[in-house]
C-alpha cells in the first residue's frame, strides 16, 4: 500500500509553525477569570485542578480525554443510531470499524479504557504477587492490576528517565531486562506483557516497531501474551512514520496493523483513541474472547453496547476510521513540538523530544527548592493556574499510590502536563500558554510546596485536597500584579 501523502505546509519565512487544517465552525466562549477569583477557586477546589469548576478555567489543558474535537463527520453519524438493547446496527458499525483499522476480529465494548482495565486485571489475575512486567505504568491500570492482588514491574531504558533527551523512543520496553524478569519469576506467575504506547506517564514517549518486534518474540519463546494499550495508539503510529527510518514511507494504517498485529489482546480508552467516549477490547482469538465475554455484562452491559450510549458509539465508528488519516493526527504532536521547542528555547525545562498527549515541563527541575515530600508538581501546576487561568495535570508524586504499608512511593519524574487535545486550541493560545509559563519560570521561587489535607485511599489525585505550606500564593500574586498591572 503506498502511503497517502499527509499535508504539509511551508512558511516563507522558515519559521516552522503548525498550520491549522481544519476550520471552526462550532465554538464555546472561554472566561478567563480574575486572579484574585482563580486564588479562591484553588482554595474550594484543595489546590488540585481536577477539582476546579470550568467556569474558572480558561484554557483547559487537563487532558485529551474526551475533550478532543470532533469532526463534523462523527457529529453526524450520531444522529442516525439505533437504539436497542441487544443487536444494535450501531455496534455493528463500530465492529467492523475495529476489524478494519485495529484488524481484530472480536470485540468487546466497554464504557471506557479503566473499564478495559478492570476486566483484563479480573479476568487474568489468579493469584496475589502475580506480575505484570511492562513498559510503564498508567494510573488505572496499576489501580486495577494491584486491586486484584496483582503487581508490576516497570521496564524502560535508562534514557527513558532522562528529562532531556534527543532518544526517539524513550517508550520502548527493555528488552534484555524482560527476559531476565520472566526467567526470575516464572512464567507460571506472569498472566501478560502490558506495551503502553505512548507511555502516558512519562511524557507520552513513544516505543519503536523494532522494540515491539523483539518483545514479541520473547512472548513467543515463553508462550506469554502481549496486552497492547492502544489508548495513544495513533500518535504513537505517527512518531513511528517520522522516527522510525524502515516506515518513513508506511501509512498510519500500515504502521497500526503491525503494532495490533503483533499483539495478542488491544485495549483502549476511546475517549482519546477516537475522539468519542467508550472503550473497547480486541482480540483475534476466539479463545481470549471467551475468557473475556461474560465480565461485559456483570460490569458493563450486554455485549452490544458495553456502557456506551449508542451514539457515541457511532462516533467511535467514525473515529476510528479517522485515526487513519496522518493529517489529522499529527495535529496535536505538532502543536506540542511547537510548544516544546520554543519553551525549551526560552529555557523552561520540558521533556524532550516532544512528545504526544501534552507538552510536559520538569516540575523537579523548575520547582528544585520545593522537596519531593511537597509535591513540587502538583504546586507547579496550581501556581500556573493561578497566574494564567490555564489548567494543566501533577503527574508526579501526588499521581503515585502508597505502597502496601502506606508509604509514599515517589514518582521517577515530577511533571506538569499541560495536554494539547487535538484540533480544539489556536495557535495564540498556545503563544499564551508559552508566554506565562516563561513567566513563571522567572518567578519560580516564589512557587511554595503544597501537603495534603484530605486523601483518599485509591487514585488519591483525582479527589485530594491539598493546601499550600506558607503564604506563597499571595505572594505570587502580588509579583503578577506588579509585571501584568491590570491584565488577566
Ligand atoms: N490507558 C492510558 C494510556 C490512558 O492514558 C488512559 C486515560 C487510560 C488507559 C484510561 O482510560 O480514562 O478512558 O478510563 N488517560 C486519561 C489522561 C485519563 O488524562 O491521561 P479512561
Amino acid at each position: 500500500m503506498s502511503k497517502e501523502k499527509p499535508v504539509k505546509v511551508k512558511f516563507y519565512s522558515g519559521e516552522n509553525i503548525p498550520l491549522e487544517l481544519h476550520k471552526v465552525r462550532v465554538v464555546q466562549k472561554l472566561n478567563l477569570v480574575p486572579i484574585e477569583r482563580r486564588l479562591e477557586a484553588l482554595y474550594e477546589g484543595g489546590f488540585n485542578t481536577f477539582r476546579l469548576s470550568t467556569k474558572d478555567v480558561f484554557l483547559d489543558m487537563l487532558t485529551d480525554s474526551g475533550t478532543n474535537a470532533m469532526s463534523d463527520m462523527q457529529v453526524s453519524a450520531m444522529m442516525h443510531a439505533d437504539d436497542a438493547y441487544a443487536g444494535s446496527q450501531s455496534f455493528f458499525r463500530l465492529q467492523k470499524a475495529v476489524e478494519d483499522v485495529l484488524k481484530k476480529k472480536y470485540f468487546l465494548p466497554v464504557h471506557q479504557g479503566r473499564a478495559a482495565e478492570n476486566i483484563l486485571a479480573c479476568a487474568y489475575i489468579k493469584k496475589k504477587g502475580d506480575l505484570i512486567p511492562m513498559n510503564y505504568h498508567f494510573t488505572t491500570a496499576l489501580a486495577h492490576i494491584t486491586q486484584y492482588g496483582g503487581r508490576i514491574v516497570e521496564l524502560l531504558y535508562d534514557e527513558a528517565y532522562n528529562i532531556d533527551s534527543a532518544h526517539p523512543f524513550k517508550g520502548n520496553l527493555n528488552v534484555e531486562k524482560l527476559e531476565q524478569v520472566i526467567v526470575e519469576t516464572g512464567v507460571e506467575n506472569i498472566p501478560f506483557i502490558r506495551m503502553e504506547a505512548s507511555t502516558n506517564l512519562i511524557g507520552g514517549q513513544p516505543f519503536s516497531i523494532r522494540n515491539m518486534r523483539e518483545v514479541r518474540k520473547i512472548a513467543d519463546k515463553y508462550g506469554l501474551r502481549i496486552v497492547l494499550d492502544a489508548s495513544l495508539l495513533g500518535e504513537n503510529a505517527y512518531l513511528i512514520l517520522q522516527r522510525e527510518p524502515e516506515f518513513a514511507d508506511s501509512s498510519m494504517a500500515e504502521v497500526i496493523s503491525i503494532m495490533t498485529g503483533l499483539s495478542d489482546i488491544v485495549y483502549f480508552s476511546a475517549r482519546k483513541l477516537s475522539s468519542s467516549r467508550g472503550g473497547g477490547i480486541c482480540t483475534g482469538e476466539l479463545k481470549i474472547y471467551r475468557e473475556l465475554e461474560a465480565l461485559v455484562p456483570l460490569f458493563e452491559g450486554f455485549l452490544t453496547y458495553g456502557g456506551i450510549s449508542v451514539r457515541e458509539i457511532e462516533a467511535m465508528a467514525v473515529g476510528l476510521y479517522e485515526t487513519l488519516d496522518e493529517t489529522m493526527i499529527s495535529q496535536s504532536p505538532q502543536f506540542i513540538a511547537y510548544l516544546v521547542n520554543s519553551l525549551t528555547a526560552k529555557g523552561v525545562p520540558m521533556v524532550t523530544p516532544p512528545g504526544v498527549l501534552g507538552a510536559h515541563v520538569d516540575a523537579m527541575s523548575i520547582c528544585s527548592h520545593i522537596p519531593q515530600t511537597q509535591y513540587p508538581a502538583g504546586a507547579l501546576a496550581a501556581a500556573f493556574f493561578l497566574i494564567s487561568g490555564v489548567r494543566g495535570m501533577e503527574r508526579g508524586s501526588i499521581s503515585n499510590q502508597r505502597d502496601e504499608e502506606g508509604n509514599e512511593t515517589y514518582a521517577d519524574m515530577e511533571l506538569l502536563r499541560l495536554a494539547v487535545p487535538r484540533r480544539v486550541f489556536t495557535l495564540s493560545q498556545i503563544k499564551y500558554v508559552e508566554d506565562r509559563l516563561v513567566w513563571l519560570n522567572e518567578n519560580r521561587s516564589l512557587i511554595g510546596g503544597l501537603k495534603f489535607v484530605y486523601e483518599p485511599p485509591v487514585l488519591r489525585f483525582f479527589m485530594g485536597g491539598l493546601e499550600p505550606v506558607s503564604d506563597w500564593p499571595e505572594r505570587l500574586i502580588a509579583k503578577f500584579k506588579e509585571d501584568f498591572g491590570d491584565s488577566l
